[in-house]
């Protein structure tokens, strides 16, 4: 049984906030969540994420599916972004991720795991991308998005920039240039700045926005300051994880003590 959040935060009626302990407890409260849905649902779409933050999440899911007969035989994922370009067999792509993490784990058939081809040829991105919608939308949407946050507030890889809140939220999946934060977060795994790749394919906000769940989740000191401008600020496009008030009643929050250490209650 998970661990109950030590804090319930009510920032408007629609919004659940969930501060747990430990990142621990947080994870396994959000993988129960997957894994309710995935036995209500067997034939569920997922948006996953990557990042160490859903590490923990699929660690669990691991187990509920080895320990307690948990199949993804009939769930279709699709992956929220990936770095441009990267081959799959680099260590740092998030198709090599989520093979360790999680796929290569559990009973999903290979062919409905779907993760942004980081290969694609330049001239070839912008009609991947517009695949991936139309493969998602034929599906019937994201019955669940899984997402982290970026210490800059990003989603995926949705990164702060200027528009109105009606093009912030509608926007395409699609190939985008990294964030200075973001390149500066993911020098370490990349042995310095200079090798992270300067692009990224990533999900827009407009499938993440219409998925049925949304369980987004942050640990830690250096997503403090993310997490109170997303909850707490304006829903505006330069805090991409603000947009997720547009939709509060579909979202949940996973925090642990640090990460919720910036949010005025
Ligand atoms: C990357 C990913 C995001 C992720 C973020 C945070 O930029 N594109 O999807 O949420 O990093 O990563 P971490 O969980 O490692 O802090």
């Amino acid at each position: 049984m998970s661990a109950q959040p030590c804090r319930f935060i009510a920032l408007n009626s629609a919004l659940e906030v969930l501060v747990y302990q430990t990142s621990k407890d947080a994870s396994a409260s959000a993988a129960a969540r997957i894994a309710s849905l995935i036995r209500s649902k067997p034939s569920a779409t997922l948006g996953l994420a990557t990042g160490s933050t859903p590490i923990a999440v699929y660690q669990e899911l691991v187990r509920m599916h080895r320990l307690e007969g948990l199949s993804f035989s009939n769930i279709t994922s699709y992956n929220l972004d990936e770095y441009y370009p990267i081959s799959p067999l680099n260590d740092q792509s998030y198709r090599w991720f989520m093979h360790q993490n999680l796929f290569q784990h559990i009973d999903i058939p290979a062919n409905q795991a779907h993760v942004l081809d980081g290969t694609v040829p330049a001239h070839a991105a912008s009609e991947h991308a517009d695949q991936f919608d139309r493969w998602i939308e034929q599906a019937g949407g994201l019955d669940l998005q899984l997402l982290g946050i970026g210490r800059n507030g990003h989603v995926g890889f949705n990164e702060p920039f200027e528009a109105s809140l009606i093009d912030a939220c509608d926007l395409p999946t699609r190939l985008i240039e990294l964030h200075p934060v973001t390149i500066a977060d993911a020098a370490p795994a990349f042995h310095g700045s200079q090798n992270v790749p300067t692009h990224a394919l990533t999900v827009g906000t407009r499938q993440i926005l219409k998925a049925r769940q949304i369980l987004i989740l942050a640990f830690g000191k250096n997503k403090a300051d993310a997490v109170a401008a997303s909850l707490q600020g304006l829903a505006e496009s330069e805090v991409p994880a603000s947009l997720l008030q547009t939709v509060a009643d579909r979202v949940v929050w996973f925090l642990d003590e640090d990460s919720a250490a910036g949010l005025k209650v």
